[in-house]
């Protein structure tokens, strides 16, 4: 496979404030490829931001691994980690006006961090002009901010992170002071730019849709990734389905949720099965034909039973359904009376 655009592993992040310590970060692993379009959910706080400063250039890591681009966040100097933020990642925001002078017309506004940089002339309007197009904004290309809405001012606010060309756009809840459907515009531009350009891009969202527009989406819980969703498009059921199919945004997605293994095979259940199951401590593992088993291990006390007792005991554990619990009342009980 081809070398990742992204690569972290083990990283962490902890903010120092006075002799309070904050674990924003604790060995989180995510592994993108070049023109990839993710999502990345999570509760507040569980780290989100944190992560995309870091990629951004903007927060520095404290430990583990972050290589983007080829980059070495961990090694960079401030001098060289200043030019990778101009150079290499686009931002977005949740307030898209952040980053837009509302005394500028769209077309300027793209044209600024371009002027900034040290290009000049025609060919910074035509850039801008393209950028534009792409978020689906020619027709308001000489409208200032206040005359724009919510969600177009978004849209400016995404072709002027693109402006300097970066190789990878970084959206922090762009959609989150958004309704829905001007919601749906953002993740089209997103859509476009990621199809046209081949762009890599990021976006961090509470929208429970996201999966929708996305090609898949990390789970982060307590500054770690812990699940993905990845969305799989429905294999036509016939050839004549297959042959017929022209608008392949009318297949059915199908969405899967996957664990997250970290660079050591590490990988956390979820807790709703560890609650079902009674799991915790320890587990039992077997390898089968081309799966893993993980059962409960019965208590200790459970090896001291009889046999014929063990054996109902187990069979209550196979089944999983909670009725474990209740032998092991019951057996407990009885040993107290015996
Ligand atoms: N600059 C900072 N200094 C100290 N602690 C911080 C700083 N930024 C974030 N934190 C802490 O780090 C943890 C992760 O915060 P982060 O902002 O990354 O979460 P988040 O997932 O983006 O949350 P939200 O969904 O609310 O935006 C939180 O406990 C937060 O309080
Ligand atoms: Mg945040």
């Amino acid at each position: 496979m081809a070398e990742p655009i992204i690569l972290c592993e083990n990283l962490v992040k902890i903010y120092k404030i006075q002799d309070v310590e904050v674990l924003a970060l604790q060995g989180l692993e995510l592994t993108v490829q070049r023109g990839e379009l993710m999502g990345i959910v999570g509760a507040s706080g569980s780290g989100k931001s944190t992560l995309m400063n870091v990629l951004g250039g903007l927060v520095r890591p404290s430990a583990g691994t972050a290589i983007v681009d080829g980059h070495d966040l961990l090694k960079l100097s401030d001098a060289q980690i200043n030019k990778y933020r101009r150079e290499k990642v686009g931002f977005v925001w949740q307030q898209g006006a952040r980053n837009l002078i509302p005394y500028l017309n769209a077309l300027e506004n793209v044209e600024m961090p371009m002027t900034l940089a040290g290009v000049h002339g025609r060919r910074t309007r035509q850039h801008a002009a393209e950028l534009l197009e792409m978020v689906q904004l020619s027709h308001r290309r000489y409208h200032k901010l206040g005359q724009m809405s919510g969600g177009e001012q978004q849209r400016v606010a995404i072709a002027v992170a693109l402006a300097n060309n970066p190789r990878i756009l970084l959206a922090d809840e762009p959609t989150g002071e958004l309704d829905s459907a001007t919601a749906l515009t953002i993740y089209e531009a997103f859509q476009t730019l990621n199809r046209e350009l081949g762009l890599t891009i990021l976006i961090v969202s509470h929208d429970p849709t996201i999966a929708r527009h996305v090609q898949r989406v990390m789970q982060i819980r307590d500054g770690k990734a812990a699940s993905e969703t990845v969305r799989r498009r429905r294999r036509p059921d016939t050839a004549m389905e297959a042959a017929t199919e022209v608008d392949s945004d009318h297949h059915e997605d199908h969405f899967e949720e996957l664990v997250v293994l970290d660079s050591v095979g590490r990988l956390q259940l979820p807790k709703q099965y560890r609650e079902a199951l009674n799991l915790h401590g320890r587990a039992r593992m077997e390898l089968v034909d081309d799966h893993l088993i993980v059962r409960p291990v019965p208590p200790e006390d459970l090896h001291q039973l009889p046999p014929e007792l063990l054996h109902q005991a187990e069979e209550a554990e196979e089944k999983g359904d909670g009725r474990l619990q209740q032998w092991l009342h019951k057996i407990r009980r009885k040993k107290v009376i015996e």
